[in-house]
């Protein structure tokens, strides 16, 4: 072979590589061990309080707009028990009652629930620890909360961010190190709860064990809740055809307080974020109720107020994985040029059973005709968290397309939560933490400038 033909070799693998390589990181961590199986019944992890009709499954959510209010939900197996929340600011000693009347139970194929009460406290102060207590006599039992912060652009507020949890021995992997770490206020859960919908007729004894799973950090502070894929429990077969009965039943949202007609699509005030929560399985077409909602709803998040524009979905719109591919695409389509007019900070979405974390790219110039399906580099587009590693019975996510596109910073597939710590208008600092063993390990973090107020 002569030289110049060599050297136009040469050339041209070099080339190639650069293509290759040009997009971020693909973790090569792979862990060993990955026992992707529910925890049985038995799992200690799932014993109902002692006592008979002892309240169980408790978890909270914030119920209004601006944080002052707080929704508590718990369940009573038996009967229904008393609607009273007694609570106050003294451990052990109660001030205030309230008094609720919403106790449900719904049916589902040949299941029947116990009894679901949900109540909301209303005109809580902020930044303020309460105590509360449900049941009566003998089963009473007493947790504590505290309420965020005043709504103002300068409050530091630290989010756990979670997703696709399951009950698996690696949820509760994730949920222990979540909880030990002691650092997160609030979370904000990217959809898929408990997947009962892996089981036969989607066994809803499922969605009590995961209430009761979980009831170590939902009694303790405010979960911000959206809808996944296996919150849907559809199932024509056996004549179970409304979409998210269980779901909707059992976890209450604050969505009217936003003008919503919703409980899927929702926004909240905390501290200095403003968190818009969207339904990737509900209708979001021109004309939608939940597209109508969206767009009204983008231009109220005041950065004066709030300068962390938050939206937490489910089917991620950027995700290189081999899974879910494309799934989210006919919803960034529709909404994506609004996210970039309104500066949205960052978008944490699940689904996927990986990690992975996008640059700050958007892709709304296509038409028809100009050929431009690129994403691009966008100082006003958010950074994109697919975070569905919450470590489920499905397992996880470990094929990516390749070559790794440059709209990908960072990609792993390892279990792990995530930390977003606001530290006044202008920085926040995120980090996500792979599961490892019984430490949780940093995979990736990096400071966020607010779109806002530091867009460079
Ligand atoms: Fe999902």
């Amino acid at each position: 072979m002569d030289k110049s033909l060599i050297k136009i070799l040469l050339v041209a693998i070099a080339i190639n590589l650069v293509a290759l390589c040009n997009g971020g990181i693909t973790s090569p961590y792979v862990r060993g061990v990955d026992p992707s199986t529910d925890m049985p019944f038995n799992s200690d992890v799932f014993r109902p309080p002692k006592g008979y009709n002892a309240p169980q499954q408790v978890h909270i959510t914030q119920g209004d707009h601006i944080g002052r209010s707080v929704i508590v939900s718990w369940v009573t197996p038996s009967e229904p028990g008393t609607n009273i929340i007694q609570y106050g600011k003294v451990h052990n000693k109660t001030e205030f009652e309230a008094h609720c009347n919403e106790v449900v139970t719904y049916k589902f194929y040949n299941y029947t629930s116990g009894f679901i009460h949900h109540c909301t406290i209303h005109n809580l102060q902020y930044n303020t620890r309460y105590f509360y207590q449900l049941g009566s006599g003998e089963v009473t039992r007493q947790f504590h909360f505290k309420t965020p912060p005043e709504v103002g652009p300068d409050a530091p507020y630290t989010f756990g961010v979670m997703g696709d949890l399951g009950q698996t021995y690696n949820s509760n992997e994730t949920v222990e190190h979540y909880v030990s770490k002691g650092r997160g206020q609030a979370v904000l859960f990217a959809g898929d709860l408990s997947y009962a919908d892996h089981y036969p007729f989607n066994d809803q004894r499922r969605w009590d064990t995961w209430g009761r799973f979980l009831e170590r950090s939902t009694a303790y502070q405010s979960w911000i809740w959206a809808a996944g894929n296996h919150e849907l429990d559809y199932i024509p077969e056996v004549l179970e055809t409304t979409p998210f009965k269980p779901y909707t039943t059992r976890y209450h949202v604050p969505y009217e307080a936003s003008g919503s007609t919703s409980p899927l699509w929702y926004s909240i005030k905390r501290a200095s974020a403003y968190i818009i929560v969207l339904s990737s399985y509900s209708s979001f077409g021109k004309y939608t109720p939940q597209y109508n909602w969206l767009k009204q709803e983008l231009p109220k998040a005041n950065r004066s107020e709030t300068p962390w524009l938050i939206v937490l979905l489910h089917s991620p719109w950027y995700n290189s994985y081999n899974y879910h591919y494309m799934e989210g695409e006919t919803m960034r389509v529709m909404f994506e040029p609004w996210f970039v007019q309104n500066k949205v900070d960052i978008v944490f979405a699940g689904h996927v059973h990986g990690y992975e974390r996008s640059e700050r790219v958007s892709n709304i110039e296509y038409s028809i005709v100009n050929g431009k399906c690129t994403p691009v580099s966008n100082p006003s587009a958010p950074v994109y968290i697919t975070i569905g590693d919450g470590g489920n019975i499905e397992g996880r996510a470990n094929n990516f397309t390749e070559p790794q596109p440059d709209y990908s910073a960072y990609r792993e597939a390892s279990f792990g939560h995530a930390i977003f710590d606001i530290k006044n208008r202008t920085h926040a600092h995120f980090a996500w933490y792979r599961n490892l063993g019984k430490v949780a390990d940093v995979g990736d973090s990096l400071w966020l400038h607010n779109r806002h107020w530091l867009p460079q």
